[in-house]
């Protein structure tokens, strides 16, 4: 079972994704378990701060040290992590081989970033990876916490209800998926691939190689540079 420990100033901000469709499912069924845990709670601060001006002078605050020590002390006293990640824009894109790897864990911690940041000494001794969702940048790391879970628990064997849907999934080969139809196979003139009609499974295996290669040759090129590496 895999258990996702999120240390965040907003709860709120992560509650509602973690409570629907598949992740909802991979919890019912005992195949992950999320928790969240409100950075505010282990502040000593009397106004339950969690964060402080630069000592550099820049604008912006910056989060503190000791509320994410004492969080991350406390989980680390009940179990052992695989992984600490802090979400921000200047760790390792997220790519579905990095899900795929977090998702054979057992326990991870993900620590969502805020404000200017964290104390880098939260980096350099608490953190053990860094996880960018894209190269954009966004108010807070809550949202990126719900992408990395929701990408990881969907590949939990189980997790899924066809679950070799996951398999097939964009990126998963490195390749895009290829297009897919449902009846009708005519609407308003518009037509399914004869092929995908034609109960033929060999040439319809054919048909979708060939076609996932074409879209990703088009629309992603970059990905087929890193065959065969
Ligand atoms: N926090 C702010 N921007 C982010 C991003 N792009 N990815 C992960 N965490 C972030």
């Amino acid at each position: 079972m895999l258990r996702i420990d999120i240390i965040t100033v907003l709860p709120e901000l992560i509650e509602s994704p973690m409570n629907h469709s598949i992740l909802k499912r991979a919890k019912a069924k005992g195949l992950a378990e999320i928790h969240l845990h409100n950075l505010r709670d282990f502040s000593e601060d009397k106004h339950k701060r969690v964060d402080d001006y630069a000592f550099s002078g820049d604008a912006g605050m910056v989060m503190r040290i000791e509320p994410i020590d004492k969080a991350i002390s406390f989980l680390k006293s009940q179990r052992n992590y695989d992984e600490v990640i802090y979400t921000s824009p200047d760790g390792q894109l997220l790519n579905q081989q990095t899900a795929n790897r977090l998702s054979t864990l057992e326990n991870i911690i993900i620590l969502c970033g805020h404000y200017k940041g964290v104390d880098q000494r939260v980096r350099d001794h608490l953190i053990t990876m860094e996880i960018s969702i894209g190269d954009y940048v966004l108010t807070g790391g809550e949202l990126a916490a719900a992408v990395i879970t929701d990408c990881i628990v969907r590949l939990i064997p189980g997790a899924m209800s066809d679950e070799t849907s996951a398999l097939t999934d964009s990126f998963q080969d490195g390749l895009l998926a290829p297009h897919v139809y449902t009846r009708p196979a005519e609407y308003k003139g518009w037509k399914v691939p004869d092929i995908l009609i034609s109960g033929n499974e060999k040439k319809i295996d054919e048909w979708k190689i060939k076609n996932s290669l074409e879209r990703t040759r088009s629309l992603r090129p970059g990905l087929l540079e890193h065959e065969g590496e």
